[in-house]
């Protein structure tokens, strides 16, 4: 066994936390020799709801499942957190503009960024599920100065695995033959799914793919993906959303594999022109508990237009947020 590993979970009471507690705490997201100490977040009002889901990890008798804390207060939740997974948000009601997003979630981020720098283990990784993700994660990264800027991060890692999927099923591939797929920029319609250096079964996926689908069909499928969810379900993806927070999560403590990456939202290090400190989606290997974003990739003049855009949005909303006095620039 190996020691204890604390992870808090925001929004313990919701979809994707019922889609996803139960898997860490199973071992599926630090490996079935890591013992996990769950600490689980809600909003005073999710509290009694929480308290019921509490009961049912209890009631899955899981051998790594040292132990499970309960708070409406970031301050306790957070202390000691080697892991922070940042699911719960406030979510768009009607009549709610992009920027009403941003404003109801600066208060939220900017608390729980002064949390973590305050009371987390000197090794924790973040990771921002709740969105708008990546700009919620620069908050909450300007918001914790003492913790390392590269640990904080935000999730594109169901829309790698969605264009995964696209790819399996087009070609009729299984998804473990393909490899270095990459989301670049928002968590966003805006994002860009690119296969221009994927592999399937170590063939240039280019190979097997004609243009016209990917720029006609694949790229819009995976950027609608979560509205097509929506429709179809009537309630957002919330077991494929948990599932690749734990991979997310998994990858960066345990590595990608050999030959391949994975896509990861972290703050930009000037690579590939997007300007530095956005926190915006790369691909990235994992090693040792760090990530390196995969350098050199050459980039097609569709592909650094679609970049483009995606990145001019997340200034927008970085823009916002600062002028909101929610983060400081850079
Ligand atoms: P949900 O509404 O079912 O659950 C969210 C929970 O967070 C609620 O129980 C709420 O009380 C709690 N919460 C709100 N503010 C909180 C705070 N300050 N501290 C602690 N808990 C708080 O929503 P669901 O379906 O679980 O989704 C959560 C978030 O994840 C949403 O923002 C959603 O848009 C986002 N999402 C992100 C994806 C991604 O790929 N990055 C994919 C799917 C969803």
């Amino acid at each position: 066994r190996n020691t204890p590993v604390t992870v808090a979970v925001t929004g313990g009471a919701g979809q994707i936390a019922y889609g996803l507690l139960f898997r860490i705490a199973s071992g599926a997201m630090l490996g079935p020799d890591t013992p996990v100490r769950l600490r689980l977040l809600e909003i005073p009002a999710a509290v009694a709801s929480l308290e019921g889901v509490a009961m049912e990890l209890e009631d899955g008798a899981f051998p790594l499942l040292d132990s499970i804390d309960i708070s409406d207060d970031p301050w306790v939740g957070f202390a000691g957190a080697n892991v922070a997974l940042l699911v719960g948000a406030r979510p768009r009601t009607a009549g709610m503009e992009r920027s009403d997003l941003l404003a109801a979630n600066g208060p939220i981020f900017t608390e729980q960024g002064q949390a973590i720098n305050a009371s987390a283990a000197d090794d924790v990784k973040v990771l921002v599920v709740g969105n708008p993700a990546n700009t919620n994660a620069f908050i909450a990264m300007s918001n914790a100065p003492d913790v390392p800027a590269e640990r904080f991060s935000a999730m594109t890692r169901l829309d790698h695995n969605r264009a995964i999927a696209q790819l399996a099923k087009k070609t009729g591939a299984p998804a473990a033959d393909i490899a270095r797929v990459t989301i670049w920029g928002n968590h966003s319609a805006t994002q860009y799914p690119d296969v221009g250096h994927a592999t399937i079964a170590g063939r240039p996926a280019l190979e097997l793919v004609d243009e016209a689908w990917l720029r006609d069909d694949f790229v819009p499928t995976v950027q609608q993906r979560g509205t097509a969810i929506i429709q179809a379900r009537g309630a957002s993806s919330a077991a494929s959303a948990a599932s690749a927070a734990i991979d997310h999560i998994h990858d960066w403590v345990l590595g990608t594999p050999e030959g391949d990456w994975t896509s990861m939202a972290v703050p930009s290090d000037g690579s590939y022109g997007v300007p530095e400190g956005l926190i915006s989606s790369f691909p990235v290997t994992c090693a040792d508990g760090g990530y390196t974003i995969v350098p050199d990739l050459s980039l097609d003049d569709f592909s650094r237009a679609r970049l483009t855009a995606t990145v001019a949005e997340l200034e927008q909303e970085r823009d916002a947020v600062v002028d909101l006095g929610f983060a400081k620039r850079g």
